[in-house]
């Protein structure tokens, strides 16, 4: 049995010893990212310095939010705004590997400035078990390189301190709500963030059709759990996948791309099953991102695939 109280004492006395001096931790607002900076924020204060990056491939009004709860929990904070500089080093890039190592790097990269403008050491992440399983070793294939494992470049400076590394998901909602922390049940969303939710090279206006897409997902999906028609999924969202298909919009003939609608059910995301959305929830996600979208999509599918043999994101 995992015991959220005990976790918490030990590892804030853990982390006293550890760091001497400032540290800096990439925050994203997320559940582990959260974790990570309250804990290390009860053991040093405010010689934490939390940072979040805008990466241009954040959910809708996200990053105003996490701003936000960077205020509410009276963090040491920056807030930096890097869309344009993300945009251009993926300008091109289609693999999804070579997407995330980019990411992690240009990551890194903004890390590492703001540690050595402010004299810092160390480097706090909220990494957590699947993601260095996933992302491989000597002793395991790579299936992803999750962004916050394989962009680490082998001569870092900073010193890596992963508080939640030997733990599992469901156990950081627990530290969660131990920690009466909003966000305890909020679902993942991966660092790399849309840019992996668009099939192929992830362009400004690609971004922005999957934004939409996914606040349409996330918005009636929600809706419907509040209504009993479905059970919460663990995750649930949209893909673009930009590969045109004839179609009509108004009296007109359309060629638009194809959004995926993505909902699955899980406990630790090593596996998944994928959710049965209801018929109806399933068209008035359709009809909202048809209509919403204006011609730019005009076919939505339904991913009815568990992990394995597929994973939960698409690249
Ligand atoms: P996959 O797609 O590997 O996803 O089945 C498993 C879980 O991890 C999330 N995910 C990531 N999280 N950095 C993250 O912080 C990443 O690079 C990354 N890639 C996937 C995914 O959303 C799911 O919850």
């Amino acid at each position: 049995m995992f015991r959220a109280n005990e976790f918490i004492d030990k590892s804030v006395l853990e982390l006293k010893n550890k760091i001497s001096g400032k540290a800096l931790i990439a925050f994203s607002g997320g559940v582990d990212s959260t974790v990570a900076t309250v804990l290390v924020n009860k053991a040093i204060g405010n010689q934490l310095v939390a940072v979040h990056v805008d990466t241009g491939y954040m959910r809708k009004n996200e990053s105003k939010q996490v701003k936000e709860m960077m205020e509410d929990l009276s963090l040491n904070y920056r807030f930096i705004d890097a869309s344009k500089d993300f945009y251009a080093v993926l300008k091109n890039v289609r693999d999804p590997e070579k997407k995330r190592k980019i990411i992690g790097r240009e990551f890194i990269k903004i890390f590492e400035k703001v540690a050595k403008d402010e004299n810092i050491r160390y480097l706090v992440q909220g990494t957590i078990a699947p993601d260095w399983i996933e992302s491989g070793d000597e002793l395991r294939d790579t299936i992803k390189s999750h962004h916050n494992v394989g962009g680490l470049p082998e001569n870092m400076k900073l010193t890596l301190i992963e508080p939640l590394r030997d733990l599992y998901k469901d156990e950081v909602r627990k530290l969660a709500r131990e920690l009466k922390l909003k966000i305890s049940e909020r679902q993942p969303f991966p660092g790399p963030g849309l840019a992996i939710r668009i099939i192929g090279e992830a362009t400004p206006k690609r971004t922005k059709i999957v934004r939409d897409a996914c606040d349409i997902v996330e918005r009636e999906i929600e809706k419907s759990v509040d209504q009993d028609l479905m059970e919460k999924p663990w995750q649930y969202f949209a893909v673009l996948i930009p590969v045109r298909t004839v179609g009509v919009h108004g009296d007109k003939r359309a060629y638009g791309n194809i959004i995926a609608v993505r909902a699955v059910q899980s406990i630790d995301a090593m596996t998944c099953a994928y959710s049965e959305i209801p018929q109806q929830v399933l068209e008035n996600i359709s009809t909202k991102i048809t209509n919403e979208l204006g011609g730019k999509i005009n076919r939505i599918v339904y991913d009815i695939t568990n992990k394995p043999p597929g994973t939960v994101e698409w690249e």
